[in-house]
């Protein structure tokens, strides 16, 4: 479904992302983990069209992506969630969502969107004129999925949506994912919750210094004794190595 070949992309003239290649089938999840620094959020920038790419190749079912701007890429199919979430806090759980649907042709379409995605999340129904500032963080998660998922995208980038929740949180926003991905949306995932995203990944790529470190299932990273060492805090491991 979504094919990144070589690819090569930064900010301004400095090349973060020297030359990496993935790819997510349909239907999937991709998990991409690494260090801080390791280019993911760029990578994820660079997909989604935020940043121009100095070089390589980003096709979704055969189109490419390059040159196009976030709200085409948007169109085409693949929403993202970044880092922090890019919520409006001030404003209520139904004008962020009305957000997420602007680029749909008409009013009817967006409030036609918007009771679809009431369906998956009840809880937003019952909190829509709240501000979307006084819920819980896992609510908020839940919120900017929420939000990317009116446009209706068959792929979803995600950039560390467990990031500064309380575990109780992470495991709802998780159980969330796993059942979107049932219901058919490929995921790619940026995590620095290394278990959390090895239990849910078909796939895993680890990028290091914005070049891929390893590709696998889960279950080969496991077996990877550099890869276990550095990435799931093997300490066993890394005491025998001393
Ligand atoms: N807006 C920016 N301008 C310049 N450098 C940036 C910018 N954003 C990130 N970087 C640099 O790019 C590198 C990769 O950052 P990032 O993709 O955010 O890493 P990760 O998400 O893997 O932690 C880091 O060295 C970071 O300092
Ligand atoms: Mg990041």
């Amino acid at each position: 479904m979504l094919e990144v070949g070589e690819l090569r992309s930064g900010y301004g003239r400095l090349e973060i992302l020297q030359g990496v290649t993935l790819q997510v089938a349909p239907g999937t999840i991709v998990g991409v983990i690494g260090p801080n620094g390791a280019g993911k959020s760029t990578l994820l920038k660079t997909v989604f069209g935020y940043l121009s790419p100095f070089g390589g190749r980003i096709t979704l079912e055969d189109q490419s992506l390059i040159g196009l701007r976030p709200d085409q890429i948007l169109r085409l199919g693949t929403g993202f969630v970044a880092q922090a979430g890019g919520l409006f806090a001030d404003m209520t759980v139904h004008e962020n969502l009305q957000l997420g649907g602007y680029g749909l042709p008409s009013r009817h379409e967006v409030a036609r969107a918007l009771d679809a995605v009431y369906e998956q999340f009840p809880r937003l129904r019952e909190r829509r004129r709240q501000a979307a500032g006084s819920l819980s963080g896992g609510e908020q998660r839940a919120l900017a999925l929420a939000r990317a998922l009116v446009m209706r995208p068959k792929l979803l980038l995600l950039d560390e949506p467990s990031a500064a929740l309380a575990p109780q949180f992470i495991d709802e926003v998780y159980a969330t994912i796993q059942a979107l991905n049932r219901s058919g949306l490929a995921l790619l995932i940026v995590e620095q919750n290394v278990e959390m995203i090895l239990s849910v990944a078909h796939r895993v790529f680890v990028l290091d210094l914005g070049r891929n470190a390893f590709d696998g299932t889960p279950a080969e990273l496991r077996q990877t004794d550099r890869i276990r060492r550095l990435y799931l805090g093997d300490r066993q491991g890394a005491s025998r190595a001393d």
